[in-house]
Order: C-alpha cells, then structure tokens, then sequence
C-alpha cells in the first residue's frame, strides 16, 4: 500500500501554504526573540542559551548550507511556533550517497493539531530529495510513530545509543 503522501517530484518543495497568515521559512538570527527556543522546549531540555550561542549556531548552519536545513513556521503575530532540521550526510556507501536526518522537531503545545508538524516533515523531506538523499531517517518515541507513519514514514529499524 502507497504512504498517504508521496513526496514525488521537485513540486513538492514549494513552500506550503497556511491558512490565516501562518508561513515556513528558514530560520534567521533574530528567531531568537521570536520564541524559537520557545518552541524546542515542547521537545526536551533546552538550556540557558545566549543570543550570542544562538547567533553563533545560526551563523554555522548559514555557513555550511549544503549540511544544514533548519526551518520554523511562523504564526501571524510573528512569533516561532514550529521548528525542525534536516541535516543531509554525505557517505561513501551507494557510490557517495546522501542520507537525510529529521531532528529537533517541534510544534508549541497550543498549536498541535493544525497539520503544522505534517507539513514541515513533509517540506523537509521535499528538500532531502531535492538534495539527492536516497533515504531521510529519524529516531523518534514510539508516541511519535502514528504522526510519522501519517507523513508517510515507515518504521525501519532499532534506534541505539551511548549517552556521555
Ligand atoms: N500519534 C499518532 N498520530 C498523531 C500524533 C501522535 N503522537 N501526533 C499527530 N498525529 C496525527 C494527527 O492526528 C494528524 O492526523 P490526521 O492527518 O488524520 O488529521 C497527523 O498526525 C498530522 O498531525 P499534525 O497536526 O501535523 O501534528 P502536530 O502539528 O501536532 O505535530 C508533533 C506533531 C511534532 C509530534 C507535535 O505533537 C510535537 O511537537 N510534539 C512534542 C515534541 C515532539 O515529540 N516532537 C517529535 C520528536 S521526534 C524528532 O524530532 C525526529
């Protein structure tokens, strides 16, 4: 049986439309002060992190554009409600291949619900392909995988770890 969403073509990369003035972009410096931080701690532990740590992180991804894809969604009144990364690994497997990796998403608790998640896994996947990934990959809780599975993710695999 076919996913229910299809990332198909290079279509699939313009950037979704929202209702009432809602609107994905990538993620700029001054995020900061419009809740991005905010957003994560819907996720995990965030930290205490300056504007200058942000600054810094934002000015590496901007640096390196071929690895980085961050994006947020922003709401009308212009603060950060969703936000989410691809990072795309170049490898020496499958004659220099590419594997795209969705981490750190987030959607504020009061806006879950609204298709907001959907659309930006379904962006980000859009721009793994369009970045030659022949696969994007991503460990999640297994609350998480009814969500994944409606964006047309399959399950594959375990997920381990060594904590430091
Ligand atoms: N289990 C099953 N189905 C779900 C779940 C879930 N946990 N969450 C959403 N869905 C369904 C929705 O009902 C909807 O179904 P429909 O198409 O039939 O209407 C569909 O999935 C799309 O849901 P959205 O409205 O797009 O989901 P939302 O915008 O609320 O975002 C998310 C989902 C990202 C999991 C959000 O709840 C969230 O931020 N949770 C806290 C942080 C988190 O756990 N993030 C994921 C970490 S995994 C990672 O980063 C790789």
């Amino acid at each position: 049986m076919s996913p229910p969403y299809m990332i198909t073509s290079d279509e699939s990369l313009q950037i979704p439309q929202f209702s009432e003035g809602y609107r994905l972009r990538p993620i700029e410096l001054a995020d900061y002060k419009r809740g991005a931080l905010d957003v994560l701690k819907n996720l995990t532990t965030v930290g205490d992190i300056s504007r200058e740590e942000f600054s810094e992180l934002v000015k590496m991804w901007q640096r390196n554009p071929e690895i980085y894809h961050t994006y947020v969604i922003m709401n009308p009144l212009d603060k950060v409600v969703a936000i989410g990364s691809i990072i795309i690994e170049a490898k020496l497997i499958h004659h220099c291949g590419k594997v795209g990796h969705i981490e750190d998403i987030a959607v504020n608790s009061s806006e879950q619900g609204k298709r907001l998640g959907l659309s930006l896994i379904r962006y980000l996947l859009a721009l793994g392909r369009k970045n030659g990934c022949y696969k994007v990959i991503l460990d999640c809780d297994p609350a998480n995988e009814g969500f994944y599975l409606k964006c047309g993710l399959s399950r594959a695999g375990y997920e381990m770890e060594y904590r430091f």
